[in-house]
Formats: C-alpha cells, sequence, structure tokens
C-alpha cells in the first residue's frame, strides 16, 4: 500500500511539474505531504546545486559538492532541453567539508537578456537533467526580497527540516507565481540555522525553484556559527579583505542600473568592508541607485531599538558607508520583524517615508526589515524612526524592488496570498557625485571607526570563542 501511495505521489508531483512548465518558473506550491515525498528522496544527499548571481546581468554561477573521485568542474548551457549545440564552461574544484567530496564552483558568462536557456551540471552520475533558466529584463527589472530562512530550526530533526523546507518552498511558490518577472532572489542572512550541518543547506536547495532562480544571499549570525556557507555558495566578487578572518567576506554585483552591496555584518572590521563599498562604488560610478544588503537589524523594528551591538556598534561602522555612498535602500534581517524606516541620514530621521507614497530625489536611506521564512518574530513596539511595521507575525513576507526607468518600487506582500502590505516609490532624477565635502569628511572621520573596529574584532574574538561561537 506504501508503494502504490508513493508512486501515486510521484506521478502526481510530476504532473504537477509539466504543468508549471509552461510558467516562466517551475515552482509548484506541494501539499505537506508531496513536499515530505521530495524531502525523503532528497535527505540524504548533498549535492544539489545553487544557482548565484553573477557580477552582472549576463552571468550566473552554479556551486555543487561532487564525489573527489569523479568530479568534473563543468556546466554545459544550449538554449534546447535536447542541449544541441551546447557550450561548455569550465571552473574550480575546491576541498569540501569532507574528505570525500569536492566543491564545484562555475561561472557561466554571456547570457543574453529574454532568454531562454538550458543548463546541466555535471554530477556524481555524469550529466545532470536539463534545467531551465531564462533571462529577464537587462535594465529595467524586478529582485525579490526575503530574510532569515533559517532552515534547520538550531536542531537536526529531520521533521523540522522538512517543515521549514516545506514553509520556504510555500513562499518561493507564491513569490514567483505572482512575480514570475523576477530576476533573482536577495536574502538578508540566516539563511540556515546551526551553520554546521550539510543537511541545512540540502534542504534549502530542495524547491525546483531555485533551479531556474539565482540567489544572493548575505551572511548572518547563525549561518556563521559554522563555516558551512563557505562550501554551498558561489558568490560574486568576493572580498576578503585586509583583517576578515574565518568565513567573513562581503561581495557585490552589478544588475542594470543598480549596485547591489552585500556586507557581512557579523565581522566588525569597518576597514573592510569601507574598502569593498568603495572598490564597487568606484567600478560601477554610472550605477544610478545602490542597494545595500546586511544581516543585523539596523533602523529595524521592535527590540532592534534597544539592542547596543545593533544600534551602537553597528550603526558606527555601517551608517558612515551608506551615508557617504548615497545607498537609497538597506535590506536587513534578524530580528524576524517586517518594518520600514523613514530616510535616515547620520543617525536621525530626516524625512518621512509614508507607505503609499512617492518621493523625489529624498535625502537619506530608507532601512527595510525583513520577517523570517521560518520561525517568525512577535514583538510590539515601535521606534520614532519606524515608517511601517507589520507585527501580524505568524504568516510570511516578502518584498520586491521593480526598478523602472527613474523609479524604484518597494512592495512588501504576504508569503502566503500575496496581500500588498507596504509600498514606496523613490524617483531619482539627479547623479550621485562621489566627491562632495560631505562624503570625504565622513570618511575622513571613518579612519577612527576603522581602528576600533580592529580592536574590536580582537576583543570579539575573545568573547566569541568563550561563549564558543556566534550567537
Ligand atoms: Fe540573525
Amino acid at each position: 500500500m506504501k508503494k502504490i501511495i508513493s508512486v501515486s505521489m510521484a506521478i502526481v508531483m510530476l504532473l504537477q511539474v509539466c504543468i508549471f512548465a509552461f510558467a516562466h518558473f517551475n515552482a509548484p506550491a506541494l501539499t505537506k505531504a508531496e513536499w515530505d515525498t521530495l524531502y525523503n528522496s532528497l535527505k540524504d544527499d548533498n549535492t544539489l546545486p545553487m544557482l548565484c548571481v553573477g557580477a552582472d546581468e549576463t552571468e550566473v554561477g552554479l556551486c555543487w559538492h561532487a564525489d573527489k573521485e569523479t568530479a568534473v568542474a563543468q556546466v554545459r548551457v544550449a538554449d534546447n532541453a535536447d542541449m544541441n549545440g551546447a557550450e561548455t564552461f569550465t571552473g574550480e574544484k575546491t576541498d569540501a567539508e569532507n574528505d570525500e567530496q569536492v566543491v564545484c564552483r562555475v561561472t557561466v558568462t554571456g547570457l543574453k537578456e529574454n532568454s531562454t536557456y538550458y543548463y546541466q551540471w555535471y554530477s556524481d552520475n555524469g550529466w545532470s537533467k536539463s534545467c531551465k533558466y531564462e533571462t529577464k529584463s537587462f535594465g529595467d527589472h524586478k529582485a525579490l526580497v526575503i530574510g532569515d530562512i533559517q532552515i534547520g530550526g538550531q536542531t537536526e530533526s529531520t521533521e523540522v527540516q522538512s517543515m521549514n523546507g516545506y514553509t520556504w518552498n510555500s513562499v518561493l511558490a507564491e513569490a514567483l507565481s505572482k512575480n514570475p518577472d523576477a530576476s533573482f532572489m536577495l536574502s538578508a542572512g540566516d539563511n540556515t540555522s546551526t551553520g554546521q550541518t550539510a543537511a541545512e543547506w540540502q534542504t534549502l536547495l530542495m524547491p525546483e525553484a531555485l533551479r531556474s532562480l539565482p540567489l544572493a544571499l548575505a551572511i548572518g549570525n547563525h549561518d556563521k556559527k559554522g563555516m558551512m556557507y563557505n562550501y554551498y555558495t558561489n558568490m560574486p566578487n568576493e572580498y576578503f579583505g585586509k583583517y576578515f578572518e574565518g568565513l567573513d567576506r562581503d561581495f557585490w554585483f552589478r544588475y542594470g542600473d543598480v549596485l547591489y552591496l552585500v556586507f557581512d555584518a557579523c565581522s566588525p572590521s569597518a576597514a573592510d568592508h569601507m574598502a569593498m563599498a568603495k572598490e564597487a562604488v568606484e567600478a560601477n560610478p554610472d550605477a544610478k541607485w545602490r542597494i545595500g544588503v546586511m544581516h543585523q537589524a539596523l533602523f529595524g523594528p521592535g527590540y532592534s531599538a534597544l539592542d547596543p551591538e545593533t544600534m551602537i556598534l553597528l550603526n558606527a561602522v555601517f551608517s558612515p558607508i551608506f551615508d557617504s555612498f548615497d545607498v537609497d535602500l538597506v535590506l536587513t534581517g534578524h530580528s524576524h520583524l517586517q518594518g520600514r524606516s523613514h530616510f535616515i541620514w547620520e543617525s536621525s530621521v530626516v524625512g518621512k517615508a509614508e507607505s503609499g507614497k512617492t518621493y523625489t530625489d529624498p535625502r537619506g536611506t530608507v532601512y527595510l526589515n525583513t520577517n523570517a521564512i521560518c520561525d517568525q518574530g512577535s514583538f510590539s513596539g515601535s521606534a520614532q524612526y519606524m515608517a511601517y511595521s507589520f507585527y501580524d507575525n505568524d504568516v510570511t513576507t516578502y518584498t520586491t524592488l521593480e526598478f523602472e526607468g527613474d523609479t524604484l518600487k518597494i512592495e512588501t506582500k504576504r508569503g502566503d496570498n500575496s496581500e500588498l502590505l507596504d509600498s514606496l516609490t523613490l524617483k531619482k532624477t539627479k547623479d550621485f557625485k562621489d566627491n562632495g565635502i560631505l562624503q570625504k569628511l565622513h570618511r575622513f572621520v571613518y579612519k577612527f571607526v576603522e581602528f576600533l573596529g580592529i580592536v574590536y574584532q580582537k576583543i570579539d574574538n575573545v568573547v566569541v570563542a568563550i561563549r564558543g561561537g556566534h550567537f
């Protein structure tokens, strides 16, 4: 009877895959029973690939584990599912977290906009199945934002992992069914919960949607409890800095008119964060928009305002970077509460950013904090810098950033039915000038913060060693 039920479920899942193959994303919303079948068929492996954003819109990265004896770091790409005339891209093999495998990382280049591609990676069983990847517009574009996927619930329980994976898949299915034009997804960190097991990454990568949706994943304090992020991701322009240690790294990428700066805010190395931002901004002087991503909820809702580590230390490290490089929007997570700030400049509100309104050439930065995918928070109360807070936290949320011409439309929606919760439109008519007196002043004063950051890092190393890991 069990076999008959399993086969029936497999057929139902296959039919769903076929039906959704006609949509832009193959992102089926599975029932819990269907998800459990999928989860159980994949949970004892760790070789699912991650599709990652590239250095710009013409590239994507792949990362997967393979048997050391047979691994080939190659991906092939064609314009047809039969893979006729496929082009092969070769990458690198590096050590894995275990002795039996290696990590394969390949970057696919030369992609054209609004095109359909099929790709295969070289797996333990030879060339994988072919997966469809559709590029979108390379100018105007839409990015999805989520936070704290937090797979694992700080336990190795397969029930918890499967439940987390089911929730994650459900949000992906909902978000992608309503946003088939999304180019990629940003995560504000805490992608995993213990940061120490391959199983968390395998579960995170189970949703079929992720074969065709590139990810850009910031590092959170939970990812930092271990080193697994290092072996399961392939982010572009990774910046390992002068003082960064262990897992620490920032990265950046460019898509259309937008420069995305992704910080590892768990490292207090101010000198490295500033240097990364400077390098990225100088390499992209024509980018109309600059979007920051970091984990901790700087100017976030709820208890973030009371957290001295965030509002004193991280404020000192990151606010001058966002102020001096005219960053328009900063995406954060960590507090598991959805909320958005007014316009902030030098740590103060310099203008209202009311829900539903459009602001042209505003001064200051908007901070948007994401709810968690798994384990939503519960805290009410608000800081004066908040423009919007969502305290109905037993539901998931996701945010879209839609860049069109001179405007950026930011919309936050429920993760279960896409009901609009909050929106804000920014319009930009002036170019960023990186040589103003205020920019220079910020960076001069910042030398002192850089010094204190290094001192703090040394102290933090001792504290983390005593604690036995990051919180
Ligand atoms: Fe966190």
